[in-house]
């Protein structure tokens, strides 16, 4: 019997096979930032010379968004793990169809620099049916303080630069809440605005200084990032430029824990061990030895201890490692509480560990671990991106074989996941199944990834 979730997809056929009570050992190279080339996709829209992007992970994401710049006119070659990206032949005539940003919640991202460009954006509110509830808010009133008109008109958000004017104009915007996306989209927008713009409680996160980085390498003046308050004096045009994407702190992160969670000694890299100090800190307190050297993170995992973790914006302990790291509390010794703060329904995870013989209660989002000795291998179904990767390091725990579906998820975040883990001895196959299962088998819900709900209260 299969336990868990998943969406209609020929990845229901495929299932990653795991070996229980492995070790890792040995070197691992983490590839680039997820989060960080999408966004940097969406801002080579911004220029009509040509942008090279380097250290580009191979994932579904990625192609997903790579779509979206084909069908808006974008000359795109992709060449292994970089990518020439060249925008001359954009134009915006139509909407960019549902099919293509359903499900990649970052194409929305895109809203930001096509208006600021082109004075006009057409883009289908990102994500599956849930569309009522989609919170995209404060990118929305940042581009209408930056001089937008914008409707929302069957699902579409229709946004153009206010008649008489060709450009935005800058101004100061205030975020209710410090919104990774929001924050990425507001900055693309005042890149080409007239003057300076300002965002107070703007989000800290790395991808952000990177996708500013590149900015600043193409020509635009933005100050502060990283910092609450960013600033931007528009230019008139923005220029070409070769760029590498930062090395992915979730993904670090997670073969981090899953060493910890095995007391495995592994070596990640490269990483920029700043953009990881709230993970390795709390691996520390539970108990692993952490040694740092350059771009470089080693780990040896010891005892481990239960820790309370609250995840929080950057530079808190990133929600993205919350149901990995509850993975490994679940066999801690003593008791830990994880609280999920930023997103509503981040526990997916949680009922699925339990069946592995996990002890925990969870009200709302506040997951209470009593540590045991022991979980089980089982078939489960991982239902968004990071729970899959939990699901996989508790399968590494375990004792027993496991098999983990919902791969579909796992392939949009972690570039070669299983043939990284393989090379670090532990013993996961990929197979492929003949039979495809019922919807009984397949609950459907949705990725948190996807479609964000409203910060937790
Ligand atoms: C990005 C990351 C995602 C990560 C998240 C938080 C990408 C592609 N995805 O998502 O992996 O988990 O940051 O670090 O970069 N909110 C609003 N109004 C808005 C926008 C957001 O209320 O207009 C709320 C959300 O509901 C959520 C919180 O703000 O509670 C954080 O969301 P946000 O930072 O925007 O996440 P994303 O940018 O979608």
């Amino acid at each position: 019997m299969i336990c868990g979730s998943e969406k209609n997809s020929y990845f229901k056929s495929q299932n990653l096979k795991i070996l229980g009570q492995g070790k890792l050992n040995g070197i691992v190279e983490i590839s680039g930032a997820k989060n960080s080339a999408l966004v940097l996709m969406a801002a080579s829209l911004l220029t009509n010379e040509r942008i090279t992007l380097e250290n580009v992970p191979r994932l579904t994401d990625i192609e997903k968004m790579g779509h979206i710049l084909k069908y808006l006119g974008v000359n795109l070659v992709d060449k292994n793990n970089k990518l020439e990206i060249d925008s001359k032949n954009v134009s915006i005539t139509e909407e960019l169809p549902y099919e293509l940003v359903n499900g990649l919640r970052a194409s929305f991202f895109c809203i930001g620099a096509l208006l600021s460009k082109f004075g006009k954006a057409k883009v289908p509110l990102p994500g599956g049916c849930n569309i009522g509830s989609r919170p995209i808010d404060e990118h929305i009133n940042g581009l209408k303080a930056l001089g937008a008109e914008i409707i929302i008109k069957k699902g579409i958000v229709v946004a153009k630069i206010k008649e008489k004017k060709n450009k935005l104009h800058g101004t100061h915007i205030k975020l209710k809440c410090p919104s990774v996306g929001a924050t990425e989209t507001l900055i693309m927008a005042a890149s080409l605005a007239e003057g300076r713009t300002t965002i107070e409680n703007a989000a800290r996160e790395p991808e952000i200084q990177d996708l500013c980085q590149m900015l600043n390498k193409m020509g635009a003046r933005i100050y502060d990032s990283g910092k609450e308050k960013i600033i931007i004096d528009g230019v008139n045009k923005l220029v070409g430029c070769a760029h590498k994407v930062i090395p992915d702190r979730i993904e670090a992160g997670t073969f981090l824990i899953a060493a910890a969670a095995t007391g495995s000694s592994i070596t990640i890299s490269p990483v920029i061990p700043n953009h990881l100090e709230a993970v390795t800190n709390k691996l520390q307190e539970s108990g692993s030895k952490i040694t740092i050297k350059g771009n470089s993170i080693t780990i040896k995992g010891k005892e481990i201890r239960g820790v309370n973790i609250d995840t929080a914006p950057f530079p808190g302990f990133p929600t993205d490692l919350q149901a990995p790291f509850t993975a490994l509390m679940t066999i801690a010794n003593g008791e830990s509480k994880i609280t999920e703060t930023i997103f509503e329904n981040r526990m997916n995870h949680i009922h699925l560990l339990n069946k592995m013989g996990a002890s925990i209660k969870l009200n709302k989002n506040v997951a209470h671990i009593k540590g045991v000795k022991t979980i089980k291998g089982m078939d489960l179904v991982g239902s968004d991106l990071r729970s899959s990767a939990a699901l996989i390091i508790a399968g590494i725990i375990a004792k027993g074989n496991s098999k983990i579906y919902g791969l579909e998820h796992l392939d949009r975040g972690y570039e070669n996941f299983e043939s990284k883990l393989k090379m670090l001895g532990i013993k996961i196959t990929r197979e492929f199944n003949k039979r495809s299962f019922t919807e009984k088998e397949y609950k459907i819900t949705s990725d948190p990834e996807d479609i964000p709900k409203r910060r937790a209260a």
